[in-house]
């Protein structure tokens, strides 16, 4: 299979690394800025002898090089800075992410689109607008890193591997995202039986402030390791045809009560994209707090059309 990835910078570099040494699939790397695709995947293709993947990969300015690909992944924007929200980013990644969607559509109309760029649920949402592909091929990547965020923060204070800990966060990729402690296990031992509430609770701030904690070291951009790994994680679901769950950020259509808002929610991830989407047994407050997120995302997409009414409709 090949996938393109929209950018060269820091998350879709680290992207396209994951995907060759995965043994994933092929890469091509486009960017605007001249040479900087080109010269990456240079080096990235270097690399194939030491680390023995048979994968190609090539870079380019020209979207034409997308040709054949199965998947996209939008990485194009700018990162947060120290301060800025998520939500800050809309008026610039907005805009470039409804003109590489349609540039993508021209070449690969039939593409799964994997969206990366903050604000992550609206870019997704602008994205299915600009495609008008079904749901199951649209999605934003974010609940997954959020909830490996949350799994390692837990794994920390437990004192087991991260991947022992059974976890999913849900919502918006944003302040009100929702990780579920009462649904969280450990070696099959729910989560309220080995940390306080006082510890569960400071592990949910922190994983809702992951983010912000990289950027206020990094001070000029934000996290990309595991970022561009939660990426690779939905390609690798998809190349495999794993049908594993993973939450992203979807289309949804009655589930969880909700209708017509992109938001992250567990979904089946297989060779088609979207395979299902799980409807966990919420409880009123989580589902409250899923509903919470879900209106800020209203209110985001509400605020980008506002601002769009003075300048044209760009979609
Ligand atoms: P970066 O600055 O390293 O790379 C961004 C790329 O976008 C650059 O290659 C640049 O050429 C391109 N770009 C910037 N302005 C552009 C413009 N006006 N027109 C066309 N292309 C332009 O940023 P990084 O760290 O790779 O992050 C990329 C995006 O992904 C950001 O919006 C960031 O907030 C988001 N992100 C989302 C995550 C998520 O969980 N969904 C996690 C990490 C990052
Ligand atoms: C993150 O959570 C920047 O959204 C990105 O690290």
């Amino acid at each position: 299979m090949k996938v393109t990835i929209v950018r060269a910078g820091n998350v879709g570099a680290a992207c396209a690394q994951r995907i060759l040494e995965g043994d994933l699939a092929d890469v091509y790397l486009v960017d605007v800025v001249e040479g900087l695709a080109k010269g990456k995947a240079l080096d990235l293709a270097q690399a194939a002898p030491l680390v023995r993947h048979r994968r190609r990969i090539e870079g380019g300015e020209d979207y034409a090089g997308a040709e054949g690909s199965d998947l996209v992944v939008i990485t194009a924007g700018v990162p947060r800075k120290p301060g800025m929200s998520r939500d800050d980013l809309l008026s610039v990644n907005g805009r470039i992410v409804i003109e590489v969607c349609h540039a993508l559509r021209q070449v690969v109309p039939e593409a799964i689109v994997i969206m990366v760029a903050n604000p992550l649920d609206v870019t997704t949402h602008l994205a299915a607008q600009v495609y008008q592909a079904p749901r199951e091929r649209v999605l934003g990547m974010a609940g997954g890193l959020d909830t490996a965020r949350y799994q390692t923060f837990i794994a920390w204070e437990v004192g087991c591997a991260p991947h022992e800990v059974e976890a999913l966060v849900l919502g918006g990729h944003g302040d009100s995202m929702v990780p579920l402690p009462r649904l969280t296990k450990v070696r099959n031992v729910p989560l309220g039986e080995l940390l306080s509430p006082e510890k569960i609770a400071a592990i949910v701030e922190r994983t809702r402030n992951g983010g912000a904690e990289i950027v206020s070291y990094l001070k000029t951009g934000s996290a990309y390791y595991a970022p561009s790994a939660a990426a690779a994680d939905i390609v690798r679901a998809v190349v495999r045809d794993e049908h594993r769950v993973i939450p992203c950020s979807v289309r949804l259509e009655g589930e969880y009560d909700l209708e017509g808002v992109f938001l992250g929610v567990p979904c089946r991830i297989g060779r088609r994209g979207v395979e299902e989407i799980v409807e966990l047994p919420l409880n009123e407050e989580e589902l409250a707090a899923v509903h919470v997120s879900a209106q800020h995302v209203r209110d985001t997409v509400a605020a980008w059309e506002a601002l769009q009414q003075g300048q044209g409709d760009l979609c």
